[in-house]
């Protein structure tokens, strides 16, 4: 078969062709070949779509995801995932099951995708070319969402008896793979089994996360990580360059922390955990080494970031002493300001004719304080400020007290649906000044940090402005 040769192309061709290459993160050969197959009406055009602003820092920018959607409660999440992977300027090419194409229909994914639905292992047209191995070799990352418990024990067995399998048997490239299923299954022994398999054969988890499920009254781990988070997932995991953090180490904390009363209470608050997860997986994401010490969540570790489990804020406390010292504290976790006194060691009962229990507090350590003066102070402290009223004022103060660099202060009255919720508005306070960011998706306000992080250091991001 002939060869082509992009030399022999007039001028104006070869500069269209190069553009489009660029755009779609191909070489100049490989989007010939993906134009002749298109209009020889074999294989869909895969460009990287529409990139918008806000994605100009993602670190897969350009390059090439084959999705597999298996048949799953949560295959409808694939299509708010494709979308937010292209305009990210990702190419998206879709495989489904069959069970997949029970639950979103291969148009809908194909329309989003922006191209053809492969769901054939013994489709003629494809298969002329052993489009299975070539499906395989045309990404730079296979992901699997959502995967089903059938699928994860397909793959760690080693079938290839659909399209799906014999892909992820013929593919050399990095596969990550967002469980989702119901709890039960997902702790089912064969599921730990294959779970297992799959870490030991180099396969990436995202997820799942733990939370309500789709079949109402059921909760519990098996929900799919969050599309954002499996974005996430993949700039960690195809981000070439070394990003503008690299070299930089980081802790982040994230979450409430739990506070015991007796064995079954404890003490708490609405924190999610979103926005500092967000922060860490932007900061992973943006080539620093992370430790996250998360208070008790719902959501999945970030990808790339090595996360420490802790209830309390003693245990956070040593959790973000153990880390140090690195360059950047980034302190979001919503810490318990007191304790009880002493726990109790058995369920405080209630007792006839004796009243309510009284709860002796006593203050818990300030970790942001501990760092902001630490000895192995890193070289740039961030605090955040929950208020819920006079926030510039508050946070300035705690700038001074807690010996923190910046406050990412925001607004947490329960009208704003900031804590728990999905959107954050901050301000930004410096020794300078204040700045006022609009409303924003809490991972929007993560990378605006991060841009602000690296040009602290003097590495510039450019167009991830806050609002931008
Ligand atoms: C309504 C419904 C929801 C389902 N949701 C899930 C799910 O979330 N996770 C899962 O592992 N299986 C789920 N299943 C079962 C799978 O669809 C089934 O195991 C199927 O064989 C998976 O095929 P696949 O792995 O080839 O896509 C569901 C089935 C039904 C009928």
């Amino acid at each position: 078969m002939a060869s082509i040769t992009i030399r022999n192309l007039d001028e104006a061709a070869k500069q269209a062709l190069r553009e489009r290459a660029a755009r779609n993160g191909r070489s100049m050969e490989e989007e010939a070949r993906v134009l002749l197959g298109a209009a020889a009406g074999v294989a869909p055009v895969m460009d990287a779509g529409p990139t918008t602003l806000a994605a100009a820092d993602y670190p897969a920018r350009g390059k090439r995801v084959l999705l597999i959607i298996s048949g799953g409660i949560a295959a409808y999440k694939s299509l708010d995932l494709i979308r937010r992977l292209r305009e990210r300027g990702v190419g998206v090419r879709a495989v489904m099951t069959a069970a997949a194409q029970r639950f979103v229909t291969p148009l809908a994914v194909g329309a989003i995708a922006g191209g053809e639905v492969f769901t054939d292992l013994f489709d003629r047209a494809a298969e002329h070319d052993i489009g299975h191995i070539r499906l395989a070799r045309e990404a730079d990352l296979v992901v699997v969402a959502p995967a089903t418990a059938d699928l994860i024990a397909r793959m760690a067995h080693g079938l290839a008896d659909d399209l799906a399998t014999a892909i992820l048997l013929a593919t050399a490239r990095p596969v990550l793979v967002a469980p989702a299923m119901n709890p039960a299954m997902w702790r089912h022994p064969a599921t730990r089994r294959n779970v297992a398999t799959l870490e030991r054969d180099g396969v990436r988890l995202v997820g799942p996360a733990t939370g309500e499920m789709a079949e109402s009254g059921e909760a519990g781990t098996g929900r799919m990580a969050e599309p954002l988070d499996i974005v996430a997932a993949v700039g960690a995991l195809l981000g070439s360059a070394p990003g503008p953090l690299a070299g930089l180490s980081a802790v982040v904390t994230s979450g409430p922390t739990h506070e015991p009363i007796d064995p079954v209470r404890y003490i708490a608050n609405r924190s999610s955990g979103r926005q500092g997860h967000a922060i860490a997986a932007a900061l992973a994401a943006a080539g620093a080494r992370v430790t996250l010490v998360a208070g008790p969540v719902t959501l999945a570790d970030p990808a790339g970031v090595a996360t420490v489990h802790v209830e309390t804020a003693r245990q956070m406390q040593a959790a973000v002493e153990a880390a140090l010292p690195v360059d950047i504290a980034v302190m979001v976790a919503a810490v318990a300001d007191w304790r009880t006194q002493a726990e109790a060691g058995q369920k405080i009962k209630k007792a006839a004719g004796e009243g309510p229990p009284v709860l002796a507090l006593t203050e818990n350590p300030d970790i942001l304080r501990s760092v902001g003066h630490h000895a192995r102070r890193p070289r740039l402290v961030i605090g955040f400020a929950a208020e819920t009223e006079q926030l510039a004022a508050h946070a300035r103060a705690k700038l001074k007290r807690k010996g923190a660099d910046w406050i990412v202060a925001n607004d947490v009255s329960p009208q704003t649906g900031i804590m728990g919720g999905t959107r954050n508005r901050v301000h930004l306070v410096t020794a300078t000044g204040v700045e006022d960011w609009p409303e924003m998706d809490k991972h929007d306000v993560a990378r605006a940090l991060i841009a602000r992080i690296a040009s602290h250091f003097g590495r510039t991001v450019p167009e991830a402005r806050p609002g931008a």
